[in-house]
Parts: C-alpha cells; structure tokens; sequence
C-alpha cells in the first residue's frame, strides 16, 4: 500500500478520533487511535508509526509525558493538538522536544499538512542514517580479500585473537596488510569504540617519538609551546598499533618497555605520570628474533610485544587471491575514477599470477590503479600491466631437481647424467651426443660420480 504515513491518534475524546481517522484515511494515511496516554504509548513502542497526534491535557499520562515516554525508546515526531491557546504550553512543548503545535479545533487540511512534513522529515532522517552507516561499515570494516589456504589461516587467526587483550605481532613483508590487519583486530575486539592510533616508529628521531609517544609538558623543548597528551594517552579504552617497531632506536626501546609494563607513562619534561590502559599491536618487516640476537631488539621487549604472532603470507603464496584482489581493486579504482572498466583480460592476468610480487599487495594494487587510469576499453590488458610484470618469466625449476634443498652444479650434473642415461638406455654414445661430451669426458665423469652405467 503507497501510504502517506502511520498515524498514531491520541485523544481522550474518542469521537474525535473517529473523525480524524475517517478524514486521514480518505487522505491516504493508515491510522491507528487510542483514547489514552498509556494505550497510546503502547502502540507507538509495539508497531511502526510514523507520526503521533496527541491530545495535550489527558487523564493519567499527558500529550507532552508521551512526547516523552516515546522519545526514550524511538525516534517518532509528536504533533500535539490542544485547545489551550496558551503561548505558554506552547512554548513549553515545543521545548520539550515536540515537533509540532496546533489549535483545536484543526482544520483537516493544515493537519494533513503538517503530518506529511512530519513524515517526509522522519524519513529523511532514517535515509541519512542508513547512508551514513553504509559509510561508517565501508571504511571501518575495510575488507580482508582472500579465499587462499594462508588467508583463510590468517583470518581465523585473526578471529581468535582479537577478543583477547593481549598484545599481538604481525610480521610479514612490506604491503602484505600487516596495518589491514591491526585494524582488523581492533575492529574484532572489546575496544572497538575506543580509539584506533597507529604510528610509524621507523619514521623519526629517538627524541621525537618519545615526545609523540608519551606526550610532553609546555616548554619541555623549544617547539613545546603548549603541554600535548602523547599517543598512549590518546589511545586510552583503545588500540596503539606500533608500526614498523623493529626500526625503533634501542634508547626508546627501553622506555617503551616500562611504559608498558606499568601501564603508565611520564611525559618529556614532566614530572607527573600518566596511566593509561591500551592494547598494543606492533608489526615488522623485520626478523625480530635474528635482531634479539644480534642484540639491536631487547629481548625482554620483544617477549612483551610478542604474545601471539600474526604472520601475513606474502602476495605469491595466495595463489588465485591475485585475481581475487585485482578485482577488488579494479572495481574500487574504476569507482574512484569514475571509468567503466570490468576486469582483466586473460593475458594480463596470467602475467598477475606468474609475477612474484616483491612488494606485495601494494604493489599489485598499485598496478592496478595504474592499468585502470591506462585502459582504453573495459579491461585491462597486458599492455596496461608495467613493464616489470610483462617482463617476469618465471623460473621453471623442475622438481626433482631441487628436492627441496639446493644443489650444487656438481650433483645438478650428476643426476642429469643419470637421467639422460636413463633416456637412453644407456648408450654411452648417444648420451654422450645429447650431452654435448665425448666419450672420453663422459666415461671420466662417469668414474667421478661413480655411477654405474
Ligand atoms: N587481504 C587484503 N585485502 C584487501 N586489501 C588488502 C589486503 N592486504 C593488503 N591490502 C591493501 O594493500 C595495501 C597495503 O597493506 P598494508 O598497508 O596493511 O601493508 P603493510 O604490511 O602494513 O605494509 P608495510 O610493511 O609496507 O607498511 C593497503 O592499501 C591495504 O588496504
Ligand atoms: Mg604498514
């Protein structure tokens, strides 16, 4: 049914209501009524009104207690209609939040009217919201592509550790989503409404991270021209992701250490400290153990951050979540650039999957934002891939060859003697042709690997 709106009716003059039900329908709203505040209220909190008409002055619970009662538990817009022509109650009920005001007797035409504003502005406001939280969902739970055997590990991974409140690492190489992943876990995690803070250790001077990391008082060094709260305090009911924690210079390495291990920290130039209560996720493209023992990671320190290790597979070993991602990109890209590309030709996408991605997901989303902006049709073809990609031939290894360790040439062509022999069946001098030796060489090598033709 195309309805103008539900109608909710109260007034303890039940043949009023009949009348203004009779005209809001021929007007083609759906109506309910109810002779009381309570009854009244029971309808708005059980079924979907869109719009209420209150009496003010009832027995029991009043227009404006019901203004009230229903703002506590939804969002419906109250038109009070009363025959008190006080400016006073007027003023009153407009402040407590009612949406609208009218005199009795109403003239049919202006209540139509004003419900219909009403209406049209609840509804409105329902689209924003929904708009708004379609927003919210995108950024906030920005997708983790991935179907491969390691993602799926990965994510579940994920799924178990987040709700606890330990400190997580992620490893793994440059732009295979260790940030993704941070955010993920918090996204995951009881502190999910607190606050995300995430900074790059690798990225400043001793001094200055501890300034940003721990805050620092008025004039505590010469820039310091007002106190600021450093990013433990900041991140406080929330998540401190310590990226690329493996570059953090040794003297701060320390500091970090207390810090976390008294959850409370003293700004630069303070005296006073701070507590805090933060979950810590760190990550590294670094060997963190081969640090510690090298001796330029603390070894206490990288037991604290090191509860649970998260380690994110790299771009090549996903197998078909190469294609996965290109597509993910592609359709992001081509929204962004507002071009009508589809996908990938299949060419190009065997060049995706064969390339070894040394950068990682980066990298191939770089790639793809570059193929979207040089595609001339609807997809991308080889000739929009760079030429690194185009170039890439794999190195075919074949598998007994390597099994599983790496040979030297010496037994590389021990075992092609064998098999060329083999190939053969071993005829010294057909070997000998194919292997590009003559006899002679061949019987010598033959003694030195003691094989047994
Ligand atoms: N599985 C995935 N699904 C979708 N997008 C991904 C995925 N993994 C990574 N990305 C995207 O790839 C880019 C690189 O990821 P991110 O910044 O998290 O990598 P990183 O490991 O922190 O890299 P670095 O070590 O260089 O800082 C980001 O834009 C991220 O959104
Ligand atoms: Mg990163």
């Amino acid at each position: 049914m195309n309805s103008e709106g539900h109608v909710l009716i109260v007034d303890d003059d039940s043949a009023l209501c009949e009348m203004l039900e009779d005209g809001l329908s021929v007007k083609g709203f759906e109506v309910s009524t109810a002779t009381s505040g309570q009854k009244g209220f029971e309808i708005a909190s059980s079924s979907n009104v869109d719009v209420i008409v209150s009496d003010l002055n009832m027995e029991g619970m009043s227009g404006l207690e019901l203004s009230e009662a229903v703002a506590s538990v939804k969002e419906v817009p109250v038109i009070v209609l009363t025959g008190e022509a006080s400016i006073q109650s007027a003023i009153e009920a407009l402040r407590l939040g009612v949406y609208d005001f009218l005199l009795k007797p109403v003239k049919l035409d202006v209540l139509v009217l004003a419900l219909r504003r009403a209406v049209e502005k609840r509804r409105l406001r329902a689209e924003v919201e929904q708009l708004r939280n379609a927003v919210a969902e995108s950024t906030q739970f920005e997708a983790i592509v991935g179907e491969s055997h390691p993602m799926k590990e990965l994510v579940s991974l994920v799924a178990r550790v987040a709700p606890a409140d330990v400190s997580v690492l992620v490893t793994g190489e440059s732009g295979t989503g260790k940030e993704l992943v941070a955010r993920a876990l918090h996204q995951r995690s009881p502190r999910v409404e607190g606050p995300f803070i995430a900074i790059n250790c690798a990225a400043m001077p001793a001094s200055l991270l501890e300034s940003e990391l721990f805050g620092h008082v008025q004039g505590a060094f010469t820039d310091a021209k007002a106190a600021k709260d450093g990013l433990f305090v900041q991140a406080d009911g929330g998540t401190l992701f310590l990226d690329e924690i493996g570059d953090m210079p040794m003297e701060m390495q320390a500091k970090l250490l207390r810090a976390l291990q008294e959850q409370r920290v003293r700004p630069v130039g303070g005296s006073e400290e701070r507590q805090f209560n933060v979950r810590v996720v760190a990550a590294t493209n670094k060997d963190l153990d081969e640090a510690v023992e090298e001796g330029t990671f603390r070894e206490d320190l990288f037991y604290r951050i090191n509860v649970v290790r998260v380690p994110t597979p790299p771009l090549r070993a996903r197998g078909r979540d190469i294609l996965l991602l290109a597509q993910h990109f592609i359709e992001r890209a081509a929204t962004r650039a507002n071009r009508n590309i589809r996908g990938i030709s299949p060419a190009a996408a065997e060049k995706l999957v064969t390339y070894d991605w040394p950068g990682n997901v980066r990298e191939l989303e770089n790639c793809i934002e570059r193929g979207v902006a040089l595609a001339q049709g609807d997809q991308i073809t080889i000739d929009d891939l760079p030429e690194r990609v185009r170039a890439f031939e794999s190195v075919a290894v074949e598998p007994d060859d390597l099994g599983g360790t790496l040979l030297t040439v010496q037994e590389l062509e021990r075992r092609h003697i064998i098999r060329v022999l083999e190939a053969v069946d071993g005829n010294k001098t057909r070997a000998a042709e194919v292997l590009g030796f003559d006899r002679r060489t061949l019987y010598r090598k033959l003694e030195r690997y003691g094989i047994d033709a």
